[in-house]
């Protein structure tokens, strides 16, 4: 693993000596403060520390399993102590989000932020907006959405209906109601915002 990335110590300034080292590897594939510039790492910028937290004692614990999680973040996390968690989650939290970007049509956006703030009752989906904030930024354990790249969202929307992903129980009944175009129209609204 290469120790890549231009975090600097003072970005960081409660945290362990552990978390400076660490914040080094995972900007590697994260990005620089966690603004990933690709779609197969997801962005970390912005992110409730809550739910980054949660995320690595998931992979620490081996129990969020899906194929990339486990060829990526198993190794990494089981490197990472309970305080180390804590402050990289701080960290990334504090990180300016990615800005939005989409190439997707206009009509596709609007399908997607339909389903975003109302949801499809009739299905039994409800709106995103009800758990992940009006601006899809997030709280607590609810991660953020806003400026995600679109094929992750797509990827962990597909997980959500295996048990791969543990903590993911609340998304399986709002996943099962969506078609894979909806899916695909939510996604691109996501990174838009
Ligand atoms: C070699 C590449 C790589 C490195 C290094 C790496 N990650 Fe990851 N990380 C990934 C990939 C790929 C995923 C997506 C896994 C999936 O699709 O389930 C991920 C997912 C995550 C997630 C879940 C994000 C979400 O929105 O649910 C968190 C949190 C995370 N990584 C934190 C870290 C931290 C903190 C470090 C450094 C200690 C780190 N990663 C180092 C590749 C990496
Ligand atoms: C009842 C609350 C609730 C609703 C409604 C909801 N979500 Fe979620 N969602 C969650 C929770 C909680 C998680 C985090 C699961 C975990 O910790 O593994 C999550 C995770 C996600 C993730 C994974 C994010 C990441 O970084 O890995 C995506 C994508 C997602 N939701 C999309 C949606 C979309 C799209 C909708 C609307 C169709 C929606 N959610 C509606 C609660 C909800």
């Amino acid at each position: 693993m290469t120790l890549a990335g231009t975090a600097r110590a003072q970005d960081m300034p409660d945290g362990s000596d552990l978390a400076r080292r660490a914040v080094h590897v995972c900007a590697a594939c994260h990005g620089e403060g966690g603004r990933s510039t690709t779609g197969a790492y997801p962005s970390l910028a912005g992110q409730p520390a809550q739910y980054t937290a949660r995320q690595l004692m998931d992979f620490r614990a081996q129990q969020r399993a899906e194929t990339d999680s486990k060829a990526y973040m198993w190794g990494v996390s089981a490197l990472l102590d309970d305080a180390t968690i804590q402050s990289l989650a701080g960290y990334y939290a504090a990180q300016t989000p990615p800005a939005g970007r989409s190439k997707a049509p206009p009509a596709v956006l609007r399908t997607g932020q339909r389903l975003f703030e109302e949801g499809m009752p009739a299905r039994g989906v409800r709106a995103c907006a009800s758990c992940h904030g009006d601006k899809a930024e997030g709280a607590a354990g609810f991660p953020r959405l806003a400026g995600q790249h679109a094929g992750y969202l797509l990827r962990q929307m597909q997980v959500f209906s295996t048990s791969l992903r543990p903590h993911g129980v609340l998304m399986k009944a709002e996943v099962a109601g969506l078609t894979p175009g909806q899916m695909r129209a939510v996604a691109a609204y996501l990174q838009s915002l």
